[in-house]
């Protein structure tokens, strides 16, 4: 082929891209920390599905589980340099570029996991999810979450003095630390895949958990004794890499919106469905003692210290307490 004739060929080509692209096919990597058996990883699968009904199998999800990609921190990077396609991260992960999200783990803000649900789904959450662009090169597509968060021991706790100085397993994120410095333990920022070990190698003492991923793992092989607290909610976010976002058309680009949103809000379901029966089968088990209905007054005066600190860091701290006033 002569350079004319190449020349030509190519220029032939780019004409046509834009017609290639907006039918293209893609298969998504998405990333996870969470372990295969997770309602998250079931609903990220289940993303794949819908997604490749709805566009007659050209867009489909390869989900990469249990951290295989490295921590959240490493896939929060990989997302900013188009190197992953997309990530269901912890929000606490996010808190840690975005201060606003910080306000999602505001200790004791909702009661239960009906009203965390609620707090996830208000305009004021996905106000939050406009600052994701700019401040970490991803979309936030929706929220969904894990159970409410609690605590969990290897010596037994009568008081919040018992605390003190507990080496508390942490998922990393600077409102959470927070929390647990102000009850003068002492915070070990680990990401999930090393908690089993931590606590069998007697690295850790104590550990901040939900129901689903206690019982995906079993903790309680080495934590006997669980405060049932509710202290905090625990988002997930649904994130797009910022490049990718931008390459898709806008009718994939509806489409990845459509599908994750039904997903998030499947995951949303299942845990506010579950949340009584998960702490029922924790009952079951042997050797776990658990103290039911922690109450706030527990933990002292930490709600209003906490708020002190943070409500200078992000105004959504005090529009999430008054949001959910009206619940
Ligand atoms: C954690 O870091 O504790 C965690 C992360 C994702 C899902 C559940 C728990």
């Amino acid at each position: 082929m002569s350079l004319k004739t190449l020349a030509l060929t190519t220029l032939a080509a780019c004409a046509a891209l834009p017609a290639t692209l907006s039918a293209q096919e893609r298969a998504f990597r998405l990333g996870l920390i969470t372990p295969p058996v997770h309602v998250w990883n079931e609903e990220a699968r289940a993303l794949g599905e819908t997604l490749s009904e709805m566009s007659d199998g050209r867009l489909s999800v390869t989900t990469f589980p249990s951290g295989q990609l490295g921590s959240e921190s490493a896939m929060l990077q990989q997302l900013q340099t188009g190197a992953l396609d997309m990530a269901w991260l912890t929000t606490a992960e996010v808190t840690t570029r975005v201060p606003d999200m910080s306000a999602l783990h505001a200790p004791f803000l909702v009661d239960d996991i009906a009203d965390a649900a609620k707090v996830l789904r208000s305009e004021e959450a996905r106000e939050i999810l406009d600052r994701l662009p700019r401040a970490t090169g991803t979309v936030g597509l929706c929220y969904a979450m894990t159970g409410m968060r609690q605590l969990m021991t290897k010596e037994p706790v009568e008081s919040a003095e018992d605390l003190a100085g507990m080496r508390f397993r942490i998922t990393p994120a600077p409102p959470i630390r927070s929390f647990f410095e102000m009850l003068g333990a002492a915070p070990a920022p680990m990401p999930l895949t090393q908690v089993y070990d931590g606590l069998a190698n007697g690295q850790i003492d104590a550990i901040d958990m939900d129901h689903e991923s206690i019982i995906n793992f079993g903790y309680h092989d080495h934590v006997t004794h669980m405060l049932e607290t509710n202290h905090h909610l625990f988002g997930m976010v649904a994130l797009v890499s910022g490049r990718v976002w931008a390459q898709l058309s806008d009718e994939d680009k509806a489409l990845l919106q459509d599908a994750s949103q039904q997903h998030c809000d499947r995951t949303i379901d299942r845990f506010v469905a579950k949340e009584a029966d998960k702490l029922e089968t924790l009952k079951s088990v042997e050797g776990l003692t658990i103290t039911e209905d922690v109450d706030p007054a527990f933990f002292g005066d930490v709600v209003e210290r906490w708020d002190a600190v943070w409500a200078e860091q992000t105004p959504y701290v005090q529009r999430l307490r008054e949001l959910v006033a009206t619940f």
